[in-house]
């Protein structure tokens, strides 16, 4: 059965006496616990408040409610541990819970239109994949936690809990504290090219907020939009909502084909791009293509956002500066996040904005969530300002330079030099292309079974067009791992 767990809330239910009313008080507390527990409301192991704590709270004396527990606890719907307290009786068969899920049906059948809006109604369907959510070869969106510096960071937690000041309590500045958005804007100038003071910053739940915020304050229902094809499908997902027109543009190895977009669209409002590390093909954008996307949103008037969400691990050659700091006419939107460079747990990004922008974002976020959380923002600033995030993004980057090398030769020792991998200079994931009669969904499934996580391309197209290949990751998987886990791919593959 589940709920066994006996838990311990303090929470006191609704329970309504009247001195009044003709039942007796003590037959009113038995019939109102009688009914939670039929309907659900309480739950078997959990905790009910002390006779003496309840008649305090309903404002009668305690023999009514003595004597109501003494009679819940005979019938079985209360059990008591000595020294822990009364408990909802763990022992109550299931089915008043089945009963209760279906009266709660059958009201939902019965209780006519139930309309929901267009939008969500046509979006993708959120049912986890098997592939989402997992740990170890080859999940995508992982981090090596094995190597965190857990104990600076938890040593940093506990002293801004301690230390906390009284307007920490309160509501504060919608972009975030200053002192976070001075350290983020001295990070993204020296180690992105950003052009930024803090003035500009936001600091926001991650990337996919920043994408949200953008959207509601520069996009209508209806306008067009550039979106790589394949890309990132959680950013189609918020302009779908947005009410936007998606336009997918083929990306290459310069990624995004800017001419394909003017052929497409020339009159898109915004385009989105990953400039530094394409997701999920992995080519950075080169330098024609950038001058080329800006001056087409100079002319235009549209809008750029640049998700720069893992440029901090670059392998081969050169670290690559931002798009925006290239930009001279104030049309870029830089978007960064805390994921992958610390824990996507940690909801934690910055959106850098155009001066003349800053207030109606502003507003925007105050009407979505007011404003960021406090206390990782003071962890995360000391965690800066004493190096620690530069050394755990050096020594971050060696690990997953290694994970990456040891999982491009067992793929070469497996599958030979001719198969296609793309992608592998850069982040926590590559790409392998499948020859197209192997359906990468149906791979991935079938893998899955087998507790290896494969996602699949062809997920990555918003067209029909779409590639067969699979996206690996290498965040979390441990050096000795990876071969058996390609040998294992190898075997899977073969079976297709
Ligand atoms: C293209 C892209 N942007 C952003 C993110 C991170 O999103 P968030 O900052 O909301 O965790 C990811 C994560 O995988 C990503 O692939």
């Amino acid at each position: 059965m589940r709920g066994m767990k006996k838990v311990a809330t303090g929470f006191v239910p609704v329970i309504a006496v009247s001195r009044k009313a003709p039942k007796p008080l003590q037959r009113q507390i038995y019939d109102a616990y009688r009914t939670a527990i039929i309907r659900r409301s309480l739950r078997g192991g959990q905790q009910i408040p002390s006779t003496r704590s309840l008649a305090s709270e309903l404002g009668i004396s305690r023999i009514p409610v003595l004597n109501a527990y003494a009679q819940l606890l005979a019938e079985g719907y209360f059990e008591s541990r000595a020294g822990a307290g009364t408990f909802v009786s763990t022992a109550l068969p299931d089915r008043h819970g089945s009963g209760a899920s279906e009266l709660q049906q059958s009201r939902e059948m019965s209780s006519g239109p139930r309309l929901i809006s267009r939008r969500a109604a046509a979006l993708r369907s959120y049912a986890p994949q098997p592939w989402i959510y997992t740990r170890g070869a080859f999940s995508l969106g992982q981090v090596a936690f094995d190597h965190f510096p857990l104990r600076v960071w938890s040593n940093l937690v506990a002293r801004h809990s301690r230390i906390i000041h009284p307007s920490a309590f309160l509501y504060s500045d919608p972009r975030g504290t200053r002192d976070f958005r001075e350290t983020i804007a001295t990070y993204l100038r020296t180690a992105r090219g950003v052009n930024c003071e803090a003035d500009q910053i936001i600091v926001v739940s991650g990337s996919q907020q920043a994408i949200d915020i953008s959207a509601r304050a520069l996009l209508d229902p209806g306008s067009q939009v550039w979106l790589e094809e394949p890309g990132y499908r959680l950013t189609s997902d918020v302009l779908s909502l947005a009410g936007c027109q998606l336009i997918p543009v083929p990306v290459d190895d310069e990624g995004l084909n800017v001419a394909e977009g003017i052929r497409l669209c020339d009159s898109a409002r915004a385009a989105y791009v990953t400039p530094s590390h394409q997701l999920p093909l992995g080519a950075t954008m080169s330098a024609s293509r950038r001058l080329q996307l800006l001056d087409w949103a100079q002319l235009s008037g549209a809008w750029i956002i640049e998700d720069d969400y893992d440029s901090e691990y670059r392998y081969g050659n050169m670290p690559i500066a931002s798009l925006q700091g290239l930009d001279h006419n104030s049309r870029v939107i830089y978007i960064g996040t805390f994921s992958k460079t610390l824990f996507p747990s940690l909801r934690l990004g910055y959106m850098v904005l155009p001066p003349d922008l800053v207030e109606r974002f502003l507003t925007v976020r105050r009407a979505m969530d007011i404003y960021p959380p406090y206390l990782h923002q003071a962890v995360l600033t000391d965690f800066i300002r004493q190096g620690h995030f530069s050394r755990h993004v050096r020594r971050a980057r060696r690990i997953y330079m290694e994970r990456r090398s040891k999982l491009v030769d067992a793929l070469r020792k497996q599958f030979g030099p001719e198969l296609p991998i793309l992608g592998a200079e850069a982040g926590m994931h590559l790409v392998v292309m499948l020859p197209k009669e192997c359906r990468d969904v149906e791979l991935a499934k079938k893998a899955a079974a087998e507790k290896l996580w494969l996602w699949p391309l062809s997920l990555s197209y918003l067209s029909k067009n779409v590639r067969q290949g699979l996206i690996l990751g290498f965040g979390s998987v441990t050096d000795a791992e990876i071969p058996s886990a390609v040998r294992r791919l190898k075997a899977l593959i073969e079976t297709m």
